[in-house]
């Protein structure tokens, strides 16, 4: 049995330092899905899709009938990304956004518009969405509040680790003392937190 099976319409968020292998896991999990969108801008998913670069190829690459894009745009601007959130909000369904580097399109208190349409209401929409961020404290708390999946690697930060530690509570603190590629893993449906070995790398 997987130790997790993830479905399209799920929110799924996952933390860590950086090089601790958030990526590599998002790779694995974005393996069980037949239809998604990743917004790739450190452009290290291209073999997960149709590579497009602009909102306008986008368009084109979904009335094409893709079903597994990836976007790694030229304009990093988060009205680009509200944007292609809006669009997926807008027309589609059945199909998850993965977004890595997060961070860079939230904070604390602000979201962009649309970003919060998915991940507050787009569930039963049947769109997922899974997030991606070194750096959990900074991140919008509607994203951790609606994940169905915490995924957590190494952690160092008392900011990062307190954060995880209103969600997980005080089992957060391991974070702090495991391997790279190590990893805590939090779901919604049975309420408990393991630990868990590394996984292939992809
Ligand atoms: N489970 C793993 N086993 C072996 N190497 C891994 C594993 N996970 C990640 N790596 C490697 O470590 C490096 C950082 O991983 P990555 O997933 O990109 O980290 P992050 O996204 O957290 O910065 C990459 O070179 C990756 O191939
Ligand atoms: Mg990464």
């Amino acid at each position: 049995m997987k130790m997790i099976k993830i479905k399209t319409n799920q929110r799924i968020f996952i933390t860590g330092k950086t090089q601790s292998g958030k990526t590599n896991f998002a790779k694995y999990l974005i393996r069980q899905l037949k239809n998604y969108i990743i917004y790739d801008i450190k452009r290290e998913y291209s073999s997960f899709g149709i590579v497009v670069h602009t909102k306008k190829e986008f368009l084109i690459s979904l009335k094409r009938g893709y079903s597994q894009i990836v976007i790694q745009p030229n304009d990093l601007s988060k009205e680009n990304f509200n944007e292609i959130c809006q669009i997926i909000f807008q027309k589609l369904t059945n199909i998850m956004l993965i977004v890595d580097e997060v961070h860079k399109f939230c904070t604390k208190s602000s979201i962009p518009y649309y970003l919060n349409a998915i991940v507050t209401v787009g569930a039963s929409l049947g769109i997922g969405f899974m997030g991606i961020s070194q750096r959990c404290a900074n991140v919008h708390n509607d994203i951790l509040a609606s994940s169905e999946y915490i995924i957590s690697f190494y952690q160092f930060l008392d900011n990062d680790i307190n954060k995880l530690k209103e969600f997980l509570g005080t089992e957060a603190e391991k974070l702090k003392d495991i391997e790279y590629y190590y990893f805590l893993m939090f779901s919604i449906f049975d309420k408990k937190i393991k630990f868990y070995k590394p996984i292939k790398k992809i």
